[in-house]
Formats: C-alpha cells, sequence, structure tokens
C-alpha cells in the first residue's frame, strides 16, 4: 500500500515536472479560420478557388502556420446581402472563429464589415471590391489581398478610347459592385473624352439579358463596357455572341468578364480585351511555380480568384509570424501586415495605407483559353481610399 502511494506520488511529481520543464511545450489549439463565401450560386466557382488556393498556401506550410495548426470553419454565403450580418455574427460570435476570411459579393461584404468593425476580429477580404471597406469604412482590422471595385476598371476608359471607340454602352448587375465599377469605369473614360450614351442594368444574379441586348444594339455604341462575374459572365458572353453583336460592337470589361469562365465561354470570348490585376501568361517565376502546384493539386488551372485567395493565405501568414503566432496579439499581427510587399502570383504588390493593394493593372486578350498579357495598362494603380480615416 506504502509503496503504491509511494509510486503514485512519484509519478505525479515526475508528471508536474514535465509540464512545468521548460523543454515540454503544451500544444497550442488550432487557429480557427472562417471562410464565409459563396459555394452556391452565380458565384460559386469564385469562393471554390479562394477556399482552393489558401488550403494550398497552408499545405504548403505542412498544415501549419506560424507553428499553429489550422481548423477551418466553413460557411456558405450565397452571396445573399440579407443574411449576410446574421452569417457574419454566427461564424465571429458562435463559433469565435480567430480570423475571418471572405468574401466574393460586395452587398455580403458590407455585412461583414459592419461585424469586423463591431468585434474587432482580424478580417482579410479575398474578393469583394466593396470601395468603404478600404475607404470610408476602414479600419486596423480589415484588409483586402484582392482590389477595390474602382481599380479594376479605372485603366478599362483610355483602353477603349486608344482603340478609337468614342462612345460605349455600359451593361451590369443593379448592386453595389456594379454601381462602383460604373463609377469607376465612366470616370476614366470620360476624362479621355468618352461618352457613355447607354447605361443598362439588372437585379442581381437575374441573367435574363436578351431585352438589354437589344437595347444596345439599337443604341448603336462604338463598344460596349461591362461588368459580369461567374456564371453569369458566362451566359453573358455567349448571349452576347449569339446575338449577332461580337463582331459588330466590339465587348469590353474588367477581367472578371473572361477569368475562370474560358472553357465555359469557348469561341464566344475569343479576342475579348479586359483590364485585371492578373494574367495567365504572365512571366513571373512566382506565377509559374503557384500554377503548376494549384494545377497538381486540384487538377484546375488557377484564376485571379486562386490568386487572391493564395495572397490572404500569405498575409495572415506574417501577421502571425510577427505575433509568434498569438492572434490575441493583434497590434504585431496589423503592424506586420500594414505596408507589406506580398510576393504574388500576379507580381508584387504592396499593402497601402487603406489596407488595399497597389498593384498593376494588366490588359490581357482572350486568346484560346487563356487571358493573355498584353501590356500594363496601369502601374501600380492605388485606391483613392476616399473617407479612410487612417490616411491621416
Ligand atoms: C463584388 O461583388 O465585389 C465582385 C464580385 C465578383 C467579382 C468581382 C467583384
Amino acid at each position: 500500500m506504502e509503496q503504491n502511494r509511494r509510486r503514485f506520488l512519484q509519478t505525479s511529481a515526475g508528471l508536474a515536472l514535465a509540464a512545468s520543464a521548460p523543454w515540454v511545450r503544451a500544444q497550442p489549439a488550432p487557429l480557427k479560420v472562417g471562410l464565409m463565401l459563396p459555394y452556391t450560386g452565380t458565384y460559386a466557382a469564385l469562393g471554390n478557388a479562394i477556399t482552393n488556393a489558401f488550403k494550398l498556401y497552408v499545405a504548403e506550410k505542412g498544415g501549419k502556420l506560424a507553428g499553429r495548426d489550422i481548423e477551418y470553419v466553413v460557411l456558405d454565403d450565397e452571396s445573399e446581402p440579407a443574411k449576410a450580418v446574421d452569417n457574419a455574427n454566427r461564424i465571429v460570435n458562435r463559433d469565435k472563429v480567430d480570423v475571418l476570411v471572405g468574401t466574393v459579393h460586395s452587398g455580403v461584404q458590407a455585412g461583414m464589415v459592419k461585424v469586423a468593425r463591431e468585434s474587432g476580429v482580424l478580417s482579410i477580404i479575398p474578393n469583394a471590391g466593396f470601395g468603404a471597406a478600404t475607404g470610408a469604412l476602414c479600419a486596423r482590422n480589415i484588409f483586402r489581398t484582392s482590389f477595390s471595385n474602382w481599380q479594376t476598371i479605372h485603366a478599362l476608359g483610355k483602353v477603349m478610347w486608344d482603340k478609337g471607340h468614342k462612345t460605349a454602352a455600359w451593361i451590369t448587375h443593379k448592386y453595389a459592385a456594379g454601381e462602383e465599377m460604373f463609377g469607376g469605369f465612366k470616370e476614366g473614360y470620360e476624362k479621355v473624352g468618352g461618352r457613355i450614351v447607354k447605361d443598362l442594368w439588372l437585379p442581381f444574379p437575374n441573367v435574363e439579358f436578351q431585352a438589354l441586348i437589344t437595347e444596345i444594339a439599337a443604341a448603336k455604341p462604338d463598344a460596349v463596357a461591362c461588368f459580369f462575374a461567374g456564371g453569369a459572365a458566362v451566359k453573358f458572353v455567349k448571349d452576347y455572341d449569339a446575338a449577332g453583336l461580337k463582331n459588330k460592337i466590339p465587348l469590353y470589361g474588367n477581367g472578371f468578364l473572361t477569368d475562370g469562365t474560358l472553357q465555359a465561354q469557348g469561341a464566344s470570348a475569343q479576342g475579348i480585351y479586359t483590364t485585371l490585376h492578373y494574367a495567365d501568361s504572365l512571366d513571373i517565376p512566382k506565377d509559374k511555380e503557384f500554377r503548376l502546384n494549384y494545377a497538381k493539386a486540384y487538377k484546375l488551372q488557377p484564376d485571379v480568384y486562386a490568386v487572391q485567395g493564395y495572397d490572404a493565405a500569405q498575409l495572415l501568414d506574417i501577421g502571425l509570424k510577427a505575433a509568434k503566432g498569438d492572434v490575441k496579439n493583434q497590434k504585431a499581427m496589423v503592424a506586420a501586415m500594414e505596408g507589406v510587399v506580398i510576393d504574388s502570383p500576379r507580381g508584387k504588390w504592396k499593402m497601402s495605407k487603406a489596407h488595399n493593394p497597389i498593384q498593376d493593372s494588366y490588359l490581357r486578350q482572350v486568346v484560346g483559353e487563356q487571358n493573355k498579357y498584353v501590356s500594363v495598362a496601369w502601374k501600380a494603380l492605388e485606391d483613392p481610399a476616399r473617407g479612410c480615416k487612417m490616411l491621416v
């Protein structure tokens, strides 16, 4: 009996000693990364590409960032603005994610920004171009690895003007992103002398384009500029071609029109010029490596959405390393993420003071199943971040 008691005490003492020994560290709990993205509907492919590439980066780092295992909490936001605040509250306040990554749709992003500002959770936007996120509603805990809506289309007006198009019609979905992109296009196109003779809108995610395409034909502009992405971009490009307009009134857009969509668009997309911060044939070693690894992992070619998701994981890694894996040390994370230069497949880009990428805008043209790089349409384009108080 006494012997057993002694053995028990010895073992307990041994365990206690081991626990306090500096060379035996307790494993930190996994870091909870919330992925709030669309996995159904028009933008489902975009959400999947972001998720794939984020996970690819983590896998390349052995499944850990700054020594922390990663646990994903995944939520399908359905590109549904009406559910955005509830969904974001659920993932932040109920599931208690350490980091919030999302989303694609600007209207949903507005709800996420509200929750991020109220809760203070560290947030990384891997697509949605909602201007206020890095403008009037900018915040220390909100970062973006993609673009502002303005930024994706500002260079297009000059491109179209230089190709001799003095008038244009505009068409898009009627929601925050469509409206902001119209503003960006109008500003750039009118500045060089262009005139917008018609602007046409349909509710998101409606894809009944026929009546509006008829209106374009009747207006007889020199060219058309548009914003559509995902499933809507596939259908619009095909419908525009089927209506017989492709060779009569050239179609332009920001690159979402033809990114991740070319297989489905086929011949209808050939020759279309777009502007975007990524292209398929960039001569950048980082891009070549990324494309190879992505294709190996998913048997798919990556697109701009994948690049933005990959960079979201890179940015998080940089922040976490600076805080030695302690996400509660948000001050250290934010300091490291501000002003960072990301070695991206799109080319190196710098984080602006408003937490948005300063990046080149490329002119691309569809050739086969590629958005071929043509030229730099605008070097180091920076969103004006209107109303962002962090700029002062
Ligand atoms: C947006 O809603 O911000 C958006 C959606 C798809 C592609 C680009 C922007």
